[in-house]
């Protein structure tokens, strides 16, 4: 079984939540989607009908939202307040917000010191983590153990993204979905607090040409040697 933590960073459309779950199952430890958590906020601010823009208005209300996740890699969860929005976070409009929600410091304060507080407590309880995201190596785990930083090419990322949506009953075409996941990795690599990159002491592993299951075959490897 795995002990610490597993840090999964990158961008979207790179297997990485999928390899992040079945990793975390087949090392027997939780898992964590802080992805999950900036969608849930997103959502709220949404509903709320504020300007995902409006810094100052998203800093204001994000101290208000109810933001609850699993950490049961069978089965994440993502609720609001008591509701199951697990659904609705996956949404466009949720899509095309949460780089914005994401970029605001106040917001990331709150999640982070919520994400560190499972962390630990998913340490006490079964040992071992697999956290998914695009700033556990860098700023909520900067101790783990092993690092991993998944990329794959912009065609590759695009279609695995299409191939997803298309599961889900949403129709983006091709070159959408390209639009939609290199606007968001863009915002996410170029904020200022807490940008997408690739911690010092990450493994930097390119999946354009494996399928997820050599993926998951060789960061388990990792895993074992280092956790
Ligand atoms: O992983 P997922 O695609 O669900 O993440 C949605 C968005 O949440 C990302 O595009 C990014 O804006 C934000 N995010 C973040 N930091 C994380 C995880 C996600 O800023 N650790």
């Amino acid at each position: 079984a795995l002990h610490g933590v597993v840090a999964l960073d990158g961008p979207s459309g790179t297997g990485k939540t999928t390899v992040a779950r079945k990793l975390a199952a087949a090392l027997g430890a939780g898992y964590l989607d802080t992805g999950a958590m900036y969608r849930v906020v997103t959502l709220a601010v949404l509903r709320e009908g504020i300007d995902p823009d409006d810094s100052v208005a998203v800093a204001a209300f994000a101290g208000h939202v109810e933001v609850g996740v699993g950490t049961d890699p069978a089965r994440p969860r993502a609720r609001l307040g008591g509701e199951d929005v697990g659904e609705q976070i996956r949404a466009e409009r949720v899509n095309g917000a949460v780089s914005a929600v994401s970029a605001v410091p106040a917001v990331r304060e709150l999640l982070v010191t919520g994400q560190r507080e499972i962390i630990a407590s998913v340490l006490r309880s079964v040992g071992g983590i697999v956290v998914d995201g695009r700033d556990i190596g860098t700023v909520v785990a900067p101790d783990a153990p092993l690092k991993v930083y998944l990329t794959a090419s912009a065609e590759v990322r695009a279609a695995r993204r299409s191939a997803q949506d298309s599961a889900a009953g949403r129709t983006l075409t091709a070159e959408q979905a390209l639009a939609s996941v290199d606007r968001r990795d863009t915002l996410d690599s170029t904020r200022k607090t807490s940008p997408m990159r690739p911690a010092e002491d990450a493994v930097v592993f390119d999946t354009t040409e494996l399928t997820i299951d050599q993926v998951i075959v060789a960061l388990s490897e990792l895993a074992s040697q280092r956790g």
